[in-house]
């Protein structure tokens, strides 16, 4: 502990009368921890991991996954109880936890000891995959557990888990596994057993009780009835020893309740010092000392900046102890907040409010309490303030223009604690500046009470709904007086944020409307004025201009009618608004139900069974280990890469000096340094490891540097200075074909009957054409790139462990650059937290990189890289062009198909090519066309290069194909649907590239859905609804999809395994794949079980390793199972010849005696599996050939509602109908079908990429501005579907794959695009009410800026034409 005077001698802040300690300690999981001093650097993530827990994971590091939550609980001395919160340990500065107890994931349950109910849960109802997400998930609810005193409603779980991403579930196994938890009435609840007194379970759709397990067709074993019922009660138990869970929870440490509370000052690296004052005159005192010392609360703005925009604060003043800023209290005139209050408190407080007092007083109340449920997530909620902010002044604060519009007033203290009052509307002055000076902080923010006849309302559009940042906000206010029998417009405020740097009052706008009457006649005018106030320049930060500005339109509309209505409902105003109601209805969300339908065919003890996901344990308990949690060896080096930030540009320099000099520096690899071959690629070597003399794109790798720690290699990364030559750069496809730009020999042609022929012949009676973009997509795995490396035998050997989906080609790309045999590179996967695509060449990029400084330093080297840096380096799914020319009968028989379509490659090969070839061999979807002509080539542009991505351009080529048709449905005034089934293939027709079609089940597929989603009584209802509600509408979809199994290159569908068979009767495989959540293991490990006839818990999986199993291809394209499956059945049935003369004798009781048996007679228990794709293959020359061992079918429904004035839109049904042949594993089968309808829906309708480009001028050439989960939405928990139905096809085995089961990785994901087809539905009805009754072009994704602007009105022709077409990056 310190004191004054030795402090004072130190620091000149010290002059303070008060003691300062540096003893600062927490509790971690029930441990006392002394934090030492010197770490004031750390993030509490950091240090978790440091001290061995690595449960808790770091996904962003910016807040906006959740894969880092932990619960901390603290002690509130007034209330005298303690509060359990979930926050992102990736954001809390390590001493801002000082005092608290910090539970993380392995401090609530484990194997040994038992799991902890909600951990239980999840693992059973298959709630996890790759499960890097897993622990994030479990500590949010588990904190929500803590926190409730009753049990939490259905509603509470799925929003206290909207700060949580998941790429793999789909999220609805996860809400139903802990809707257990949920009081769903009085009878229902459970924390200890599912079943209730009428031998009903709790419903796992429902959370009620009921009997719907019988949902799930079990037509062979009565063992598998047990399923649903395990699935859903939170029964616990010790894996090891099968004892029932009775750990108590962790309590609240006495000895933090005791201590006195203590000043603190600490240090961290680079001459930080960190201050927690308990006063406010220490605060003041110090805040006098460093004019420029930051204040920190929740750390949520202050962590991003330090982070990502390379911020350094030297003095950091922790202000969360300071009574007064925490201040909450109601009087006169108003409610008094202290800056320091977090969100969540305050919500809480003012709901209080709003329940204790008159309504009319509390109308601003009740906007912000409204507001705040659309900030961020809970674990941000719960850690930052109001007045951090308010004084970030962001332009997109949500609660900004609130407090400008409710007349708020802001107190401010200075040094010498004068307080001065100054009006939010006066506060903020420029971008991020306001009016407070270094002396001075924000003391608190006065909210006044409302008058009655005083509305306030809030607005806020933002790519997704739940955790994300506005597009626009706005907060508005008016005060009505009564004159004459008018209701006059006293006062009224209209502020909008997210159009200029700072929030902007329409102060025209206001002035107009004060002393107007209350009635719609003002609204033209108002419009008008509002166009003129909210300017926003062609340029402007953001883009998307015309949709901002209809917003603002849009906003002030929505508030004139919801203030009309009010007013109405008390008798106050007479003017009919009915038809224009639908555009105050606030959006308000059911409990997501889902249900399950298949059947159980049981082959052998395994196969055939919903098996639970053999990680499922490790994972929800954060046992489960991934790269980045492999314990570095001795002497390990942290690295970080030098990229480009040129799109095209020749290095003119290098300049490291400064990066030699910074700390911790271990030395800089450059293209010279490489030992061995600089030049790389898949298929084509046109790309350079490190860049020599020109870069291509932002992002390549120029060099890497090492250093002890990462944050020391990144800060010397960002040392390294370069000069550049800009070059000319192609940025778009369209820029591309325009110059030439392709990739060379990617020209490829397929071609079935005579396109011209036809369209001259005048079989047609009608030709349509058009274009379509399709917009790009980041994989978005949960665990970033990571990759350890280290020298054996002084570098005579390089071995490594990475997160990749293709272990065999790290090792080819770490030979390659050193120089060495591929025999003295061994590459080692455990498991990979999701992949996608994204892992299967690029990541071995980064491995080689690693490689050269560990083999040229003889350390070990380990590379994570950061979520932006993955982002921007790694490339993603391909954006197409394709352009159609499509001719047919006026029936709608489709004649003749003329198709050009164009990938963006980027800068190298990769695989772009194969990706083409496989979206060329998909566009036809399930039609039948006598006439096809396809031309396609991959574009040369200057970004990162593309690359696979879960259905590896089948996807896009099936998008256009639904564009076409859909253009031929709206030409000929019919149903798409209609047409679809009129141009189905039959079985036996030959395809545009020679393949006869056998076994073709998409007539069952789509019969069995469309009697299933009911149709044409969806049709009716919607049609019904449309007509009732002007600005709201709904639409359906059914979208039919017919996905090729195997790898398109014929060589690579072959696979190999190796099956060892010990003693005692286990089983260890090991195979050619990857497990990367999908499930791959088990069904592999069912197989061999099933073969072996033994139990599924005798097999295991360790690892992928290409010294045991050589030459493997990527885990990819769907095909892993077949491959995988077929080549352990082969070892397993080798072994199994070698024991039958063992085995015929009949004296053994058991497998392991059996092999025990054998091994006595020295048989050999181990054999290598092989298996190769009989009958596929392909010719390009001719264009013909048989490129897929069969065909997946699916078909999927969707209805939507949307938000015509907003583009807001919610997904109300999904019904899914997949023909998986006889399922290994339905449960896993389900589970990746759920997965990838929502990773389809959101590449349909969700996920934007906006690249610097020509559309995109406020973005640096070549530059990604969605870099991290702030700016890219993937779908979050409530973006599912309210109603989310799946189905397998029964009774159909398939013929061509292992126990007649069917690949079903990527067919599902093109399934999301029935949630944009479905959209643009709704879209039709919203255009038809304005007489806009043809086609137009909705590009994916059908963002809230495409919904709008396509539902034309008087708003949005004030900004665009009808054809207006928002910007994509393509
Ligand atoms: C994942 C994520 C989601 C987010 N979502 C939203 C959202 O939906 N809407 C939205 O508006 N914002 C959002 N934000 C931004 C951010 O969370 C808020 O601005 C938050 O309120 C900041 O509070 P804090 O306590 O964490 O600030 P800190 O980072 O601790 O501090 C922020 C700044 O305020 C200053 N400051 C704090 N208190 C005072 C004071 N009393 N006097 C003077 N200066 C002070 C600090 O010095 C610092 O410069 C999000 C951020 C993240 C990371
Ligand atoms: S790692 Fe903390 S929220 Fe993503
Ligand atoms: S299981 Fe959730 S991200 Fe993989």
């Amino acid at each position: 502990m310190g004191s004054l005077t030795r402090a004072a001698e130190e620091d000149p802040a010290a002059a303070a009368e008060e003691e300062w300690s540096d003893e600062a300690v927490i509790y971690v999981n029930g441990v006392r921890r002394v934090l030492p001093d010197g770490l004031a650097h750390l993030t509490l993530l950091q240090y978790l991991r440091d001290i061995g827990l690595r449960g808790t994971k770091l996904g962003c590091g910016e807040g906006g996954c959740g894969a880092c939550t932990v619960m901390v609980s603290c002690y509130d001395r007034i209330t005298k109880k303690s509060l359990h919160l979930a926050i992102n340990a990736c954001l809390a500065p390590l001493y801002s936890v000082e005092g608290m107890h910090i539970i993380t994931v392995e401090g609530i349950g484990d194997r040994q000891r038992g799991l902890h109910p909600v951990q239980e849960c999840l693992a059973k109802a298959h709630g996890s995959q790759c499960g890097f997400c897993t622990p994030g998930f479990v500590m949010s609810m588990y904190a929500l557990l803590r926190s409730s005193k009753q049990p939490p409603t259905e509603d509470q779980i799925e929003d206290c888990l909207a700060g949580n991403l998941c790429r793999c579930t789909g999220y609805r196994p996860i809400i139903d596994a802990f809707r257990v938890f949920a009081k769903t009435d009085n009878l229902a609840y459970t924390n200890s057993s599912s079943e209730n007194a009428n031998d009903q379970t709790i419903c796992p759709s429902t959370g009620k009780p009921c009997s719907c397990r019988n949902e799930t067709d079990i037509n062979v074993n009565e063992s598998s009835l047990s399923s649903s019922v395990e699935r859903y009660s939170p029964y616990s138990y010790n894996e090891i020893d099968g004892s029932a869970y009775n750990e108590r929870e962790l309590i609240f440490p006495p000895e933090l309740q005791l201590r006195k509370v203590m000043s603190l000052k600490l240090n961290g690296s680079n001459e930080i010092k960190w201050y927690r004052p308990l006063k406010l005159k220490q605060l003041l005192h110090l805040k006098s000392c460093y004019l420029d010392a930051k204040l920190i609360i929740g750390n949520s703005e202050v962590g991003v900046e330090t982070k990502f925009k390379n911020a350094q604060y030297k003095v950091m003043i922790s202000v969360t102890h300071i009574p007064e800023l925490n201040t909450l209290k109601v009087k006169e005139d108003g409610i008094h907040i202290g800056s320091a209050v977090r969100l969540a408190q305050l919500q809480n407080f003012l709901k209080k409010v709003i329940a204790e007092r008159d309504l009319p007083e509390t109308k601003s109340c009740q906007a912000i309490v409204r507001q705040l449920k659309w900030f961020a997530g809970t674990q941000i909620r719960n850690v930052a303030s109001v007045g951090g902010n308010i004084c970030t002044a962001s332009p997109i604060s949500d609660l900004n223009p609130l407090w400008i519009a409710v007349g708020a007033k802001f107190q401010i203290i200075d040094v010498n604690s004068n307080v001065r009052t100054t009006l939010a509307k006066d506060f903020f002055l420029g971008y991020r500046k306001v009016d407070i000076k270094p002396e001075e902080i924000l003391l608190s923010i006065i909210l006044p009470w409302t008058r009655p006849f005083e509305y306030v309302k809030e607005f806020k559009q933002a790519h997704r709904r739940e955790d994300d940042i506005a597009l626009v906000n706005a907060g508005m206010r008016v005060y009505l007086q009564e004159s004459e029998g008018n209701w006059i417009i006293s006062d009224v405020s209209i502020v909008f944020g997210g159009v200029a740097a700072v929030p902007l009052s329409a102060s025209r706008t206001e002035n107009f409307l004060t002393g107007k009457k209350w009635d719609s006649g003002l609204l033209d005018d108002a419009f008008n004025l509002l166009k003129e106030d909210i300017s926003l320049s062609e340029n402007a930060p953001g883009g998307m201009i015309e949709f901002r500005r209809s917003l603002t339109l849009s906003f002030f509309f929505k508030f004139f009618l919801s203030v009309t209505h009010e007013m109405k409902v008390k008798g106050l105003l007479e003017d009919g608004l009915h038809a224009d109601l639908s555009a105050v209805q606030p959006y308000s969300r059911p409990v997501t139900v889902g249900t399950q339908s298949y059947e159980l065919v049981r082959q052998g003890t395994s196969v055939g069974q919903p098996m639970v996901h053999m990680s499922a344990m490790l994972q929800v308990t954060g046992e489960a280990e991934y790269t980045d949690d492999t314990p570095t060896p001795p002497n390990t080096l942290h690295a970080a890469l030098v990229l480009s930030k040129k799109a095209h540009a020749r290095i003119l320099s290098i300049d490291d000096s400064l990066a030699k000099s910074s700390p911790g520096f271990a030395g800089l690899f450059l293209s010279k340094d490489i030992p061995g071959v600089n030049h790389t690629g898949p298929i084509i070597h046109d790309e350079e490891f490190f860049a020599s003399d020109i870069v291509t794109c932002v992002g390549q790798i120029i060099g890497i540097v090492v250093a002890d720690t990462h944050d020391n290699a990144k800060t010397a990364a960002n040392k390294v200075h370069i000069e550049y030559c800009e070059l000319p750069a192609i940025l778009s496809i369209e820029e591309a074909v325009k110059n030439g730009s392709f990739h060379p020999n990617t020209k490829k042609c397929l071609v079935k009957g005579d396109v011209e022929q036809c369209f001259l012949s005048g079989a047609c009676d009608r030709i349509v054409s058009g274009q379509v973009h399709v917009g790009g997509q980041e994989h978005f795995y949960m665990e970033p790139q990571c990759t350890l490396v280290w020298p054996v035998d002084s570098g005579n050997e390089i071995h490594m462990v990475s997160s990749t989906q293709a272990p065999q080609k790290h090792q080819k790309y770490v030979a390659s650059v050193l120089g060495l045999p591929l025999s003295k590179v061994v590459c080692k996967t455990k498991r990979i937290g999701g992949g996608f695509g994204g892992k299967e060449t690029r990541s071995a990029i980064f491995a080689a990189a690693a490689s050269v400084p560990s083999f040229c330093l003889r350390r070990p080297v380990k590379l994570v890289l950061d979520r932006d840096i993955d982002m921007i380096s790694t490339g993603q799914r391909h954006s197409f062009l394709g352009k159609y020319k499509v001719g047919f009968t006026n029936e709608g028989k489709i004649l003749s198909l003329d198709l050009e379509i164009y990938n963006n490659g980027g800068h190298s090969l990769d695989l772009s090519l194969a990706v083409l070839e496989r979206a060329m061999f998909h566009s036809e979807n399930v039609y039948d066309i006598a006439n096809i002509r396809i031309n396609g080539q991959v574009c040369f542009t200057n970004f990162p290069s593309n690359t696979a991505f879960r259905g590896f351009g089948g996807p896009q080529g099936l998008l256009i194909a639904e564009n076409w048709i859909h253009h031929i449905a709206t030409e000929l005034q019919r149903s798409p649907e209609e047409i679809k089934e009129l141009n189905f293939h039959n079985d036996g027709v030959v395809l545009h590239y020679g393949q006869l079609l056998q076994n073709c089940t998409i007539g069952s597929v789509w019969d069995q859905l469309k009697a299933s989603c009911n149709f044409v009584e969806a049709r009716k209802a919607v049609n019904s609804f449309n007509s009732n509600n002007r600005w709201r509408k709904r639409g359906i979809a059914m979208i039919p999809t017919k996905f090729g199994i195997s790898f398109t290159a014929k060589f690579m569908n072959q696979a190999g395994a190796l099956v060892q068979v010990y003693t005692d009767g286990t089983v260890l495989v090991t195979h050619g794949g990857v497990e990367m959540g999908q499930g791959l293991h088990t069904k592999i490990a069912q197989v061999a079980a099933s073969s072996f006839n033994i139990p599924l818990s005798s097999v295991f999986i360790s690892e992928t390793s290409t010294d045991k199993v050589p030459n493997a291809s990527p885990t990819a394209a769907s095909a892993s199972s077949d491959l995988y499956g077929a080549a352990v059945l082969d070892a397993c049935q080798q072994i199994k010849v070698r024991m039958e003369p063992i085995a015929s004798k009949g004296t053994h009781n058991s497998f392991a005696e059996l092999a025990q048996a054998c091994y006595m007679e020295r048989v050999d228990l181990s054999a290598h599996g092989f298996y190769a794709t009989p009958n596929i293959g392909f010719d390009w020359m001719i264009g013909k050939g048989t490129p897929f061992n069969y065909f997946t079918y699916g078909a999927a429904f969707a209805e939507v509602e949307i938000d015509t004035l907003t583009g807001d839109f919610y997904t109300r049904t999904a019904d899914i109908v997949m023909d998986l042949g006889f399922s290994i594993n339905p449960a896993i089968d389900i589970g990746q079908i759920e997965g990838a309808f929502i990773q389809g829906l959101g590449w349909a309708a969700m996920e934007e990429l906006k690249w610097g480009d020509d559309n995109h001028k406020w973005i640096r050439p070549g530059h990604l501005f969605t870099c991290g989960p702030g700016s890219y939405k993937i779908p979050s928990v409530n973006d599912i579907p309210l109603n989310f139905k799946v189905s397998l096809l029964k009774g159909v085995p398939n013929p061509k794959a292992i126990h007649s089961s069917k690949a079903v990785g990527e067919p599902p994901f093109f399934l999301g695009s029935a949630v944009l087809f479905a959209i643009k539905d709704a879209i039709f009805a919203a255009r038809a009410e304005e007489g806009h009754l043809g086609w137009f072009p909705l590009d994916n994704p059908a963002t809230p800026e495409r919904i709008r602007m396509a539902c034309v009105d008087s708003i949005t022709k004030k900004f665009a034409g009808i054809d207006y077409r928002p910007k994509l990056s393509v």
